[in-house]
């Protein structure tokens, strides 16, 4: 059975778990599911196999990701009351595990693939819930447009999934330079890890708690209102936000490299000439960098970016659709 999801970029983060077995976040998040970016999964169910296949961007998949689709495969298969391993083959239309949240979109497509070969009939709630065993993220890119996934309060995580908050189609002037920057490391510390470290060690960490619920709700009015100006700044506010617990951790996180710093230094530089904000920089635990604009600003912005030294390539996308079944293999 074939399922597609598109990765997510968080315009409020979910960083830290009050649950880490069943991935219960501390605080609510908010984000858009891209458009062109995508993860194809496929996965069959097969008493004869002696051991979980999974077939990443048609290699064999090893140690971390290998280890992270068994261990989702267990949860489906506890749901589903099933004893069979499954072969699993997965791509992406863009590079793995660089901060392109390859985890968000892997996981989700996952979740639908395996779900439906387990014979398990889930509504997309119920999806949003299992894929967040995955992978945090992996819950809001069941939905297109923009999503908001609620941290729930309950100890049997019930209440905690993701849910659609305005449709694609939206807001259709906004746009979401993705900046790629070359020889971006890869992760060498997983999120699930890294957040916990935070949770710990950072002294910034208990201030974010307390000020994230009000951004979210900022952000939500500016997104229902289409407040350009706000929405942009709100998302700056954030991501710096996200940023300094990053870096007040204990080892210190730190994703960017000095490109991305440049394109961070850039979209205020191109502020600051516009006289108000044009665009928006977040990023999530890796280099890249998401700049969100308007339409009438592409191609000033994008010309401005590209300039930059260590920036390899820049794509323009748009907020993109929600998760789907593949009736046919190959899609
Ligand atoms: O879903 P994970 O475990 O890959 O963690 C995602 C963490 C961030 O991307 C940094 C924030 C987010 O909300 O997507």
């Amino acid at each position: 059975m074939g399922f597609e999801a598109a990765p997510n970029i968080a315009l409020v983060k979910y960083w830290g778990m009050r649950d880490d077995r069943l991935v219960l976040p501390n605080n609510s998040s908010l984000s858009m599911t891209v458009s062109r970016l995508r993860t194809r999964t496929w996965v069959r169910f097969d008493p004869s196999l002696p051991a979980d296949r999974f077939w990443l961007n048609d290699r064999p998949a090893t140690a971390g990701p290998l280890q992270g689709a068994v261990d989702f495969l267990t949860v489906v298969r506890e749901e589903a009351d099933l004893s069979w391993f499954a072969e699993v083959r997965s791509r992406n239309n863009f590079p793995t595990a660089s901060g392109l949240a390859s985890s968000a979109s892997g996981f989700a497509a996952l979740a639908g693939a395996a779900s439906i070969a387990a014979g398990l009939r889930l509504t997309p709630r119920e999806l949003s819930r299992l894929a967040r065993r995955g992978s945090g993220s992996a819950s809001r890119s069941i939905f297109g447009g923009f999503v908001e996934w609620q941290a729930g309060h309950r100890t049997d995580g019930q209440d905690c999934y993701a849910r659609p908050l305005f449709p694609p189609d939206h807001w259709p002037e906004l746009r979401d330079v993705v900046v790629i920057i070359a020889d971006a490391p890869e992760k060498h510390v997983r999120s699930s890890r890294a957040m916990q470290d935070t949770v710990r060690t950072s002294p910034a960490y208990a201030e974010r708690i307390r000020t994230v619920p009000k951004r979210l709700a900022a952000l939500r009015s500016a997104l229902r209102t289409r407040a350009a100006d706000r929405f942009l700044e709100l998302v700056m506010e954030e991501c710096d936000d996200f940023r300094r617990v990053c870096e007040t951790t204990v080892p210190s996180l730190d994703y960017l490299t000095p490109a991305s710093r440049g394109v961070l230094a850039a979209v205020l530089d191109l502020n600051r000439a516009a006289g108000h904000p044009i665009a928006g920089y977040t990023h999530d635990a890796g280099a890249h960098v998401h700049v969100f604009t308007f339409r009438p600003y592409v191609s000033k912005v994008r010309g401005r970016l590209r300039r930059i030294a260590g920036v390899a390539d820049t794509r323009v996308l748009a907020p993109g659709p929600a998760a789907r079944e593949l009736r046919r293999r190959g899609g």
